[in-house]
């Protein structure tokens, strides 16, 4: 069977960052340790007046097609994700396309488009019906563009300030793909929860500690469907796992309970246990309680050995790296994870040809998926194309003050128009350009 995956990745970050620890920290009256140790996250990206969930989606899209030497024809669906559409009819892939539209010879008539929700999860699921289209032999040799975009904002005041971020991701989805083949086996853990949610409001309602609760719960639910079917994860089966990161914080929690599932039962369990003892075995507790308790306390000991720490440090750390400055993006943060983690391995000189990632999404509300990937031999020539340290670079650092007038800029409860301050000046990319008769958003590419 021929392999299909990630054939290009782009990254379009949002062009200002807001430094937590020294600008939002300080004015929040908090420590910046918060932000550094505790949700270990250094900065935020936000997107200027003129940049929105479009511009930055159509950005990274144009981008991924200069470099791969594409035209709209060569494209055959445009699937965008996003938590944070502002048209509730007209799907976001047809004002991408129509941007896109305005620097090509040629249309995307022919291309089917359309829209998902579901954070990460609806980047994967996006990738999914790629997946399924080209398998099932109704691509006509064309390829999809995937983008995941989103402007990651709350409530001013509201505790999920802290982990806000605006980015888009765009991949092309191929036969034969240079980055990462998709496997057939996927887990999931869905429920229905309320956590996290837009009720028809731009600003999320957040139950935050129980969201944090939700997505270990979820994600256990999905390894445990995935070995269902691909049999029991052992220890050193990934050599990257990059996950669903609202802020780093929460991979450090998740990637704890997934090395203490996959280690169970294993040779590592026994080496570890002259030390820290076996992991608790529930019949041996009287309450559900005792052994929770008992599984807490050995967790906490597990994350101090150096086993675990060696571990960590090799297959997710190197996936935060690109997180860490720019916050959550909601729909793109696992696929900031995956290329964030790659390009750890191409700084390093790590031939992953072959080597096998595994790819957790989630997204709130609530549902986990797991799958693996197989690198592919043309990886590093993709990965060497990213210009998201340039891009990151680039960002103007607001102010506290300067926050508040982009966080308004962007609140679409408030008045704002083409003309509201920008902090930067637009160079060969598409930007917001006002309303149009029907109240839709009008955009244009500036030289
Ligand atoms: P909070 O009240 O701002 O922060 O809420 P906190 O007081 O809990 O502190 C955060 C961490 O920093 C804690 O670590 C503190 O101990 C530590 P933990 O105990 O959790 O390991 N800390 C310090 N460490 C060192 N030195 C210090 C210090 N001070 C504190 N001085 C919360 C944090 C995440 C709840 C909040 O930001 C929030 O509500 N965020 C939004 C919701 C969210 O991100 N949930 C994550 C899971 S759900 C998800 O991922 C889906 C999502 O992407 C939505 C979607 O797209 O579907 C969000």
């Amino acid at each position: 069977m021929t392999a299909v995956g990630i054939d290009a990745i782009e990254i379009r970050t949002g062009k200002l960052e807001l430094d937590l620890a020294e600008t939002f920290a300080p004015a929040k009256g908090e420590e910046p340790e918060k932000y550094t140790k505790g949700l270990g996250l250094h900065s935020s990206s936000f997107p200027d007046a003129y940049e929105d969930i479009v511009t930055m989606g159509a950005n990274a899209a144009h981008r991924l097609m200069e470099r791969k030497g594409l035209t709209p024809a060569d494209i055959g669906r445009i699937d965008v994700a996003t938590e944070s559409a502002f048209d509730n009819s007209k799907p976001v892939s047809t004002y991408i396309a129509g941007c896109l539209e305005q620097v090509y010879d040629g249309d995307f008539h022919h291309a089917n488009k359309g829209e998902r929700k579901f954070a990460c999860v609806a980047g994967t699921q996006s990738i999914d019906d790629a997946y399924n289209w080209i398998r099932a032999g109704r691509h006509r040799g064309r390829a999809a563009l995937v983008v995941a975009t989103d402007t990651a904002l709350y409530a001013r005041g509201d505790p999920g300030e802290a982990t806000q971020g605006a980015g888009a991701v765009a991949m092309l989805i191929t036969e034969d793909p240079d980055l990462v083949a998709l496997s057939t086996e996927q887990g999931y853990g869905s429920a229905d929860e309320t956590d996290f949610l837009k009720p028809n409001q731009q600003f999320p309602s957040v139950d935050g500690k129980r969201s944090v609760q939700v997505y270990l719960a979820r994600m256990r639910e999905a390894v445990r469907d995935y070995e269902s079917v691909a049999g029991e994860i052992p220890p050193d089966e990934f050599v990257l796992l990059p996950f669903h990161t609202p802020f780093p914080g929460m991979v450090r929690k998740a990637a704890a309970l997934a090395y203490r599932h996959m280690i169970r039962d294993t040779a590592v369990e026994e080496e570890l246990a002259p030390d820290i003892g076996r992991q608790p075995r529930p019949e041996a507790f009287d309450t559900d309680e005792e052994y929770v308790d008992a599984m807490g306390e050995y967790t906490d000991e597990l994350v101090e050995t150096d086993r675990y720490l060696d571990w960590y440090e090799a297959t997710v750390d190197p996936t935060l790296s690109i997180s860490r400055e720019v916050g959550n993006w909601y729909t793109g943060s696992v696929h900031v994870a995956r290329a964030s983690g790659l390009k750890h391995a191409l700084e390093s000189g790590m031939d992953l040809t072959g080597e096998t990632l595994g790819v957790a999404s989630y997204g709130s509300g609530a549902q986990a998926e797991v799958h693996a990937e197989t690198v592919q031999p043309g990886w590093e020539a993709e990965i060497e194309a990213l210009n998201v340290d340039e891009q990151l670079e680039a960002r103007y650092s607001i102010s506290y003050e300067e926050y508040k007038h982009i966080h308004d800029v962007h609140n679409h409860d408030k008045d704002t128009d083409a003309e509201a301050e920008a902090f930067t000046p637009p160079e060969a990319e598409f930007v917001f350009d006002g309303w149009g008769r029907m109240g839709e958003r009008k955009y244009r590419y500036v030289e």
